[in-house]
């Protein structure tokens, strides 16, 4: 097999390191299974015990590891680590699992990211007579450990040194038998977090590996180093200098990452909606019952020189900026651009310090809207970012943060989240409109009581999803589904197009019912299930009418319909094959209850066709590559 072109065969994954009086096998066994949202591809353990290295690692999901470990007796340990990979390119097969060992056996090592100069190092290093086994960017890493380690005087030393030689996006975690007391991690935008426990200590890509233990974590800055011990961690960066690191607690509980009686995560993220809605509005109006956003961190001066908005992001998130825009420059007269985050600092766009970026991103570790990021604060421009996960990469490297609350999603499929994300937009509107003037503070409020009222109106969706079950289960042989929406209905149908096709690997798209008659309507053909979703009768000027059109135009040609409008609307209901109403909602706040059905269809049609929804094929939760 050729060799891989460089960054071909990279990960992004979950890593967890554990030093500790627990049984470290199942100490990290059990972070990789609440790590696995993060890939599944293959999945491999290191332990050190008796000063020596005892390594497995299996293709497949994790149940193919435990299976493994299974069948021999492993040595009683207190320092372990382990992997969960995401592979990009190259077979998911058990040599490019991680952990990577040295030649002598010695040193194991897993890594998140991308080597972007590991076929020049890997060249280097065979060379030197070093014979790498895998196709993966990361086994260099353990060859340079392993040349480092003559002249360092200890892993974490040699780390420092070898992370100056590495190029790209990583984050690395690393053992050696000879140094048993510890576990060695380093980052580079790329996640790593510690959790601080009593007598043990964690390392993890995600807080959700170690919290069960505890909800102390500690924040890793970019190049950093950070060597594990029982009873102590000790930062510092890339030249060995003392580093700082900010500890904080985890708000959310195990409980909070577990399946709590669902059988799929996203059944349960899915229910939790109204919940994380409710929490991200929580606490923001202040004494003097104006709008507040504590982390905002811009002030007011800054947010009136602002001229322009540009919203980047990638996936769900992006529909997200895409429904965001209609409000913003609603309420406050500013032009709003959407950008998809890969194609954002690729395009030359014009950019000063009057625009202000706004960054969506549930894990604040998609590599793409990272380095929208670092691109817009290049050129000067005022970065804020949404984000879900505390201390997390794009908050840290933007100017100022909006938290959503959603706490922890595990289902690969954004669902909760997306809810929280629209509020989130929402409230940066309305805040831009406050400080700004372009909105009385009466109408900000009034607002305000209209999103307070979302959650009740999507616990009333939950409640009455039932017959969109039933119908998922008739699609489960459709071949394709088409979407139609109009003004903020565009970009949900959009979102439910991508939830389809994500979970049920259906053919699905999205159009703007506008759209139709310049050419998707070709498309249109006996029995095709289309979906429209419709906006209040009492919305914008004529887009009620012109949808209620668009539904008898694609059921002339045969369509099956699918309706989305909202309770009441009569208009729709002779064009209707099936019919979903959600309660009424102000139009620019209704795709808070139109997309929910459209969730739960996608799950739904998925479970129907026998599919894993928390864990969709090829997929990883958060994409820390390019
Ligand atoms: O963590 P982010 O919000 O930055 O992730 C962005 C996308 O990768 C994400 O929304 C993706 O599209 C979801 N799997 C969709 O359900």
């Amino acid at each position: 097999m050729g060799r891989p072109a460089p960054g071909t065969l990279t990960v992004m994954c979950g890593i967890v390191g554990y030093v500790g009086a627990k049984p470290a096998l199942s100490v990290v066994i059990d972070g990789l299974r609440r790590l696995e949202y993060r890939g599944y591809d293959s999945a491999g353990v290191a332990v050190l015990a008796d000063d020596k290295l005892a390594t497995a690692k299996r293709a497949g999901k994790l149940a193919n590891l435990e299976a493994a470990l299974a069948e021999r007796s492993w040595p009683e340990s207190s320092v372990g680590l382990g992997h969960t990979r995401w592979a990009t390119h190259g077979p998911p097969n058990d040599p490019n699992a991680h952990p990577h060992v040295d030649c002598t056996g010695s040193v194991a090592v897993v890594h998140n990211g991308i080597i972007e100069n590991f076929a020049a190092l890997r060249t280097w290093l065979e060379g030197r007579g070093h014979e790498l086994t895998s196709e993966t960017d990361t086994e260099v890493v353990a060859h340079l450990l392993e040349e480092e380690l003559h002249e360092a005087g200890g892993l974490a030393e040699a780390m420092r040194r070898i992370c100056a030689r590495l190029e790209g996006a990583f984050t690395l975690v690393a053992v050696h038998s000879e140094d048993p007391e510890t576990v060695v991690g380093a980052r580079r935008n790329s996640p790593l977090v510690v959790g601080r426990g009593d007598g043990e200590n964690f390392l993890a890509s995600d807080v959700a590996a170690f919290i069960a233990h505890t909800r102390q974590a500690v924040e890793l800055g970019q190049d950093q180093v950070v060597e594990l011990y029982r009873d102590r961690i000790a930062v510092t960066d890339f030249h060995g200098s003392p580093a700082p690191a900010r500890e904080y607690h985890v708000d959310w509980d195990a409980s909070a990452a577990e399946k709590g009686g669902y059988e799929y995560f996203m059944l349960k993220e899915i229910a939790e909606q109204p919940r994380a809605v409710a929490e991200t509005l929580l606490g923001r109006v202040g004494e003097d019952g104006t709008l507040t956003l504590d982390e905002m961190r811009l002030s007011d001066d800054e947010l009136r020189d602002i001229d322009k908005i540009v919203i980047v992001a990638c996936g769900t998130a992006y529909h997200a900026g895409l429904i965001a825009k209609y409000a913003i420059e609603h309420w406050c007269r500013i032009p709003c651009e959407v950008e998809l985050a890969s194609e954002f600092r690729y395009r030359d766009p014009i950019l000063d310090r009057s625009t202000l970026v706004i960054a969506i991103s549930q894990s604040g570790e998609t590599l793409d809207t990272l380095m929208a990021v670092n691109y817009a604060r290049e050129q000067r421009s005022r970065v804020l970012a949404i984000c879900n996960v505390n201390g997390s990469t794009i908050p840290r490297a933007s100017d100022a943060v909006l938290y959503t609350h959603a706490g922890p999603e595990v289902g690969v499929a954004a669902t909760k989240t997306f809810l929280t994300q629209l509020v989130a937009c929402n409230l940066v509107g309305l805040y831009l409109a406050q400080v700004r003037g372009t909105k009385y503070g009466d109408e900000v409020i009034a607002v305000i009581h209209q999103l307070a009222a979302m959650p009740e109106k999507v616990e009333q969706v939950l409640g009455t999803v039932a017959p969109v079950r039933a119908l998922a289960g008739s699609l489960a042989d459709a071949k394709c589904v088409l979407f139609l929406g109009r003004h903020v209905g565009y970009p949900v149908a959009l979102e439910g197009a991508l939830k389809l096709k994500e979970l049920a690997y259906m053919h699905a798209e999205a159009f703007a019912a506008g759209e139709l008659k310049h050419g998707p309507i070709a498309l249109i053909e006996d029995g095709l299930p289309v979906v429209v979703v419709v906006p209040p009768k009492r919305g914008r000027g004529p887009l009620h009418e012109k949808i209620v059109s668009n539904i008898q135009e694609i059921r002339a040609r045969g369509a099956r319909t699918i309706v989305i409008a909202e309770e009441g609307d009569d208009s729709v209901v002779g064009y209707a094959d099936t019919l979903i109403a959600v309660p009424q909602a102000p139009t620019l706040l209704q795709p808070l209850v139109s997309t929910v059905p459209l969730q739960v269809f996608a799950c739904e049609l998925a479970l129907a066709k026998g599919h894993d929804v928390d864990r969709p094929r090829n997929l990883a939760k958060s994409v820390t590559v390019e």
